[in-house]
């Protein structure tokens, strides 16, 4: 019988504020306030606790935090390796033959793959033994190009079991992308795909693989045979997945790793066109993964989750692989599109297989809004217990469309705000406690503080809107560097100084119990889709265009997407503005970055508004493209760009 776990507070003035109910406290992980007084009385001999009661550690740290502004490091001198604590661990239990994965294929009349905790523990030793034959060492860097298909954790898994490094690269993203991100990190080897398949088409991978190896260190190249393409291999560099398993040992050591070094790179994109790569290291991203998908999304032994971001994004690594395996859960992946064959493929996918934790981005919310109800209504979907967000800040009728239309009004919203930088979520209401608010992401995580700031550094009251920032002790799983570029990493630290992390994202201090809520990105970084992207890698892309002198891009707000970009373009004097041009430059985007990056609109225009420096003031083409006043344009060196930008906008303001 269906029965309500939430219910809404009356006596507030928000009818939308809802609590967990008694009974839906009764089964939670935290639901009292006891734990959160704790977490602050001393967060760091809370984290300590956490930490040994979490992970099976092969030595104890000396020291749990060290803080040398603006460098910080958790369980110093501690030794554990992360596969270890994924597998090893679990398979001396009874969940040895519990699923681990259960992996959907896209095209509907191929078979779902489950790998029990043994199968997987088996998998990533023979591979970790494969990439020590390919002479990958501790502390080398591996590439991973991979589509959502098990291989892809499995790789992951044995990267962290022999202490290699690696840097998984979205599948989407092109293979000039891939190659500037290899080359960055010094890759000794790539693991990839033959192709996978996408709304029922074979995409080939390959291609775009072999790309990104050119002008790289990459040695050699495992092929994963997803689809079956015929794809070209290079004699001594590219080896099949299969082949050299066949071969391979059962068994490898787990590499004891030094709590403080790094276990993996994510790059990432930032305010410049070269994007970042993101440095997580061992012990504390293992802590946070580990405690924060066991309280924020309450799971439990019979839980399945689903956590649909793709591995090439912070939320797949952290809640599509770590978190999930290092708690013992049971996680299920899927290969393709939401709406293939039809637009209720995820609700058909909850349905079959009994989700019971679902964790997905505004955008795909949106998306579905759009599609209709009649979509989840088709299935039965009563198995969920509770729903998350994550990527942007979401608005207040998706969020009740997901509560009333997924969640049947009876699964708490968890609205997790977190970055690639922060490795795990930060900031949300924890199931068992609640509120759940929409727009409202919620607290701190405990042993975690955030503050809210004015322009000058002062903290702002209950009701007041600034900038977010992070102060110490910082979360354990908080980045430790930019890879090879430590003045970028300092960079985090400058805005308000060395005590301050500064997110770059704006909020307002909801209440005078610490919830907060989330209004978005305050530098040039765009999250299209839930995508991260910067616009200066976008302006990069489309000038090296040969027609192209001159380009800006600005986020415009959009009902589905968040934001997407419009890219404002001079082009040489030769050249004639044509449709057929835009479709040119949108090509070239997709071979540059990827077609997540594509602009929504492309606007040719003489000349760009420019301050008398010649810098492009990108303000007015903000307001331009929200249709807000674009105000003072005297001191502009060219004031008449305006009007006729105003015209090819189709401004309205
Ligand atoms: C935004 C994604 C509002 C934010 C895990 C942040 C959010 C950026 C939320 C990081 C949320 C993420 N509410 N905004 N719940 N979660 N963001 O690195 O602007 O891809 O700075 O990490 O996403 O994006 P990233």
């Amino acid at each position: 019988m269906f029965k309500p776990v939430m219910w809404v507070r009356k006596d507030t003035q928000n009818d939308n504020m809802f609590w967990p109910s008694d009974e839906f406290k009764k089964k939670a992980w935290v639901k009292d306030e006891s734990l959160y007084t704790e977490a602050t009385k001393d967060p760091a001999a809370f984290w300590a606790k956490l930490a040994r009661e979490g992970l099976e550690w092969f030595k104890e740290w000396d020291e749990t935090y060290q803080w040398k502004p603006p460098y910080y490091k958790w369980f110093l001198n501690a030794k554990l390796n992360v596969s270890f604590n994924a597998l090893d661990r679990h398979i001396k239990t009874w969940r040895r033959n519990k699923a681990a994965i259960i992996w959907v294929p896209e095209p509907p009349n191929e078979k779902e793959r489950v790998l029990t905790y043994f199968d997987l523990y088996r998998e990533v030793n023979r591979f970790a033994s494969v990439l020590k034959s390919l002479g990958v060492k501790k502390g080398d860097r591996v590439g991973i190009y991979l589509p959502m298909i098990p291989e892809v954790q499995i790789a992951m898994l044995a990267c962290t079991r022999i202490g290699a490094i690696h840097s998984v690269v979205f599948s989407a993203f092109s293979g000039k992308s891939l190659q500037e991100r290899m080359v960055d990190a010094e890759a000794k080897v790539l693991v990839t795909s033959d192709g996978y398949y996408r709304r029922g088409k074979q995409i080939n991978l390959k291609v775009e693989a072999d790309k990104g190896v050119e002008g790289t260190s990459i040695e050699k190249v495992v092929v994963v045979k997803r689809v079956g393409l015929n794809v070209n291999m290079v004699e001594g560099r590219d080896y099949w997945w299969h082949e050299l398993l066949e071969n391979a040992d059962n068994y490898c050591e787990p590499e004891p790793r030094d709590s403080e070094d790094p276990i993996f790179i994510l790059y990432t994109s930032g305010t410049t066109g070269k994007p970042k790569g993101v440095e997580h290291h061992t012990g504390g991203y293992a802590v946070q993964a580990y405690w924060t998908t066991k309280w924020d999304f309450d799971l439990h032994d019979e839980d399945v989750f689903w956590c649909t971001a793709d591995i090439g994004w912070i939320t797949g690594h952290t809640y599509g692989c770590y978190g999930p395996l290092l708690v013992g859960a049971t996680m299920l992946e899927y290969e393709g599109a939401p709406n293939h064959p039809q637009q209720d493929r995820w609700w058909s996918i909850v349905e079959t297989y009994g989700v019971t934790v679902f964790y997905t981005a505004p955008t795909a919310i949106r998306m579905f809004m759009q599609w209709g109800e009649n979509w989840p209504s088709k299935h039965n979907l009563d198995s969920i217990r509770i729903l998350g967000t994550v990527g942007e800040p979401i608005n207040e009728e998706a969020w009740l469309w997901y509560f009333n239309k997924i969640g049947g009004g009876r699964c708490p919203v968890i609205d997790t705000w977190w970055q690639t930088e922060t490795g795990g979520t930060l900031i949300n209401s924890l199931p068992g406690i609640g509120p759940f608010i929409p727009t409202v992401a919620g607290r701190s995580f405990p042993g975690t503080s955030h503050d809210i700031l004015d322009e000058t550094g002062k903290p702002v009251p209950p009701g007041e809107g600034g900038y977010l920032v992070q102060t110490s002790p910082f979360a354990p799983g908080m980045l430790r560097n930019i890879w090879k570029n430590p003045e970028r990493y300092k960079e985090y630290f400058r805005v308000y100084g060395e005590e301050y992390y500064y997110t770059s994202d704006g909020a307002r201090r909801w209440d005078e119990f610490g919830n907060i809520r989330l209004t978005g990105r305050v530098d040039d970084v765009m999250k299209v889709a839930g995508h991260r992207l910067s616009t200066a890698e976008l302006e990069n892309a489309i000038t090296s265009h040969e027609a192209v002198v001159e380009c800006a891009v600005v986020a415009s707000p959009h009902d589905i997407k968040g934001e997407v970009p419009i890219a404002f373009v001079t082009l040489k004097k030769e050249t004639e503005p044509s449709d057929q041009l835009k479709k040119e430059l949108i090509k070239h985007v997709d071979a540059t970055i990827g077609p997540t990056a594509r602009p929504d609109r492309i606007i040719f225009s003489n000349e760009l508004p420019k301050t008398r420096s010649g810098k492009i003031m990108r303000r007015i083409l903000k307001s331009l493209v929200r249709n807000q006043p674009v105000g003072d344009t005297t001191t502009l060196m060219n004031p008449e760009s305006v009007q006729q930008l105003k015209e090819e906008v189709g401004f309205k303001g």
